[in-house]
């Protein structure tokens, strides 16, 4: 049995070939029955014909409908009026499931496309979407990997917040009140006291109320930590990042970019280093593009596209105020009321992509920043703990892989980036 991408090819022309997969699209005119099929790899078109097939055959074929399921051998030939050059000419065939009324079609409502998402999955331009993620997941491990990171696991249920209360979701745990993690963050931090670096992948949870096109409740979080890193290391480890996966995409991902219209230039474009720009400069530039921004506007998606439609290149923001951000952060000695903190923004008015910067590793500004924070220093007293036994410096990131994946594939919601994306109004199927 063949992939389909794998027989389009000359060297199997004239030669029997056979495949499985399921009916993309079947039209009958007269005594010949088209079928494109198609599987993971790609999609054919198959002609049953009344020169190999018999009379009974040749009902049981035309009758077939959309995303039935079976496998045809035949001959295949070079075919230029078919949709990816080749023709199979089908001599034997055997049906798995025939399927009577596949209930996605052409112009369905958003509604009823999320409710049969189990089914609408199957698109070709979803399949291409799923393809390139997978390529951007397996590039940011390899990254690490090949510098020498190490890759760990936290937990999920935890009784601390990193992000702020506000967005928590609270679960009944054998009686005691928990939330799910907003960031593996502070786990992290635990870890390069005995690896140094160390990056995980795993979902996030965020019980924010905002209705954006690039807010999950539930979403995928790839996060760094490392020993000894000052803000200005970690970014510059995190463009190579970014980089590496670009690059990975479009060696391995050309077809797919296609078959989902993204414009590849903008993507081989792409310039590292990118541009560092402090919080304060971007505030002053948004003039330029007749924004009304005040020092001290937090950047939410709204303002975030309003700047970076006008960017082509990803940028670094950095020296966000202190009051815009959580309380782990590092002060900037030499910028009192500034942060040694950096945002990564994706061009093409994406925005924000990554939020990182240096951690606080002084145990006393720890313990002021927790109480200005009006938060216990006691429930987080392992936290403390790390700046009590062997503190260090040290820099960390979060990156959104799903808006990662957005920007990537030029999705305009980032719904479009997983297969059962979990919304304030969804969680089925
Ligand atoms: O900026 P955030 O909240 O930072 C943290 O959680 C840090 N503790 C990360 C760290 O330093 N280890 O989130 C990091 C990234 C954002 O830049 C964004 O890409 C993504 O996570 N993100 C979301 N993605 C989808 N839906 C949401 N609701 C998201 N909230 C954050």
């Amino acid at each position: 049995m063949e992939k389909i991408k794998e027989i389009l090819s000359d060297d199997f022309s004239e030669k029997i070939v056979s495949i499985r997969g399921w009916v993309y699209r079947i039209r009958s005119s007269g005594k010949i029955t088209f079928i494109v099929m198609r599987d993971s790899s790609g999609i054919i078109q198959c002609v049953a014909s009344s020169d190999n097939l018999g009379e009974e055959e040749m009902k049981e074929l035309s009758s077939l409908t959309v995303e039935s399921s079976l496998e045809l051998s035949g001959r295949l030939y070079r075919e230029s009026r078919a949709v990816t050059g080749y023709e199979m000419s089908i001599e034997s065939y055997r049906i798995y499931e025939r399927n009577e009324n596949f209930p996605i079609a052409k112009d369905l409502g958003e509604e009823f496309l999320l409710d049969n998402r189990h089914l609408w999955l199957r698109s070709r331009e979803f399949t291409a979407v799923l393809k390139i993620r997978s390529t951007i997941f397996k590039a940011f491990s390899d990254f690490f990997y090949n510098n020498n990171y190490f890759q760990v696991q936290a937990p999920m249920f935890v009784s601390t917040a990193t992000e702020g209360g506000s967005s928590l979701f609270n679960v009944d745990y054998f009686g005691e009140k928990v939330n799910l993690t907003q960031s593996t963050q502070f786990y992290l931090e635990t870890l390069i006291y005995s690896l140094e670096k160390v990056f995980t992948i795993a979902p996030s949870f965020r019980a924010e109320k905002s209705r954006t096109r690039r807010h999950l409740t539930e979403y995928w979080h790839a996060e760094v930590e490392v020993a000894w890193y000052n803000n200005d290391d970690m970014m510059a480890d995190e463009e190579k990042m970014i980089k590496f996966i670009i690059d990975a995409v479009l060696k391995n991902n050309e077809e797919d970019l296609k078959t989902i219209n993204r414009d590849i230039n903008r993507l081989k474009n792409i310039k590292i280093p990118f541009e560092r720009i402090k919080y304060r400069d971007l505030i002053e530039k948004s003039r330029e593009f007749g924004m009304n921004l005040k020092y001290g506007d937090d950047l939410g998606a709204d303002e975030e596209y309003g700047l970076m439609v006008h960017f082509d290149n990803p940028i670094f923001v950095t020296g966000y105020p202190e009051s815009l951000k959580t309380f782990y952060h590092r002060p900037d000695p030499d910028h009192p009321g500034e942060i040694l903190c950096h945002d990564l923004l994706a061009p093409e008015g994406y925005g924000e992509v990554v939020g990182g910067g240096e951690r606080i590793y002084d145990l006393q500004e720890l313990l002021r920043r927790i109480r200005d924070n009006n938060l216990n220093p006691e429930d987080y007293y392992w936290y403390v703990d790390l700046r009590k036994y062997g503190s260090i410096p040290h820099s960390g990131f979060g990156l959104g892989l799903d808006r990662l994946v957005m920007w990537i594939c030029g999705l305009s919601n980032i719904r479009e980036t997983i297969p059962y994306p979990r919304t304030i109004r969804r969680v089925k199927p």
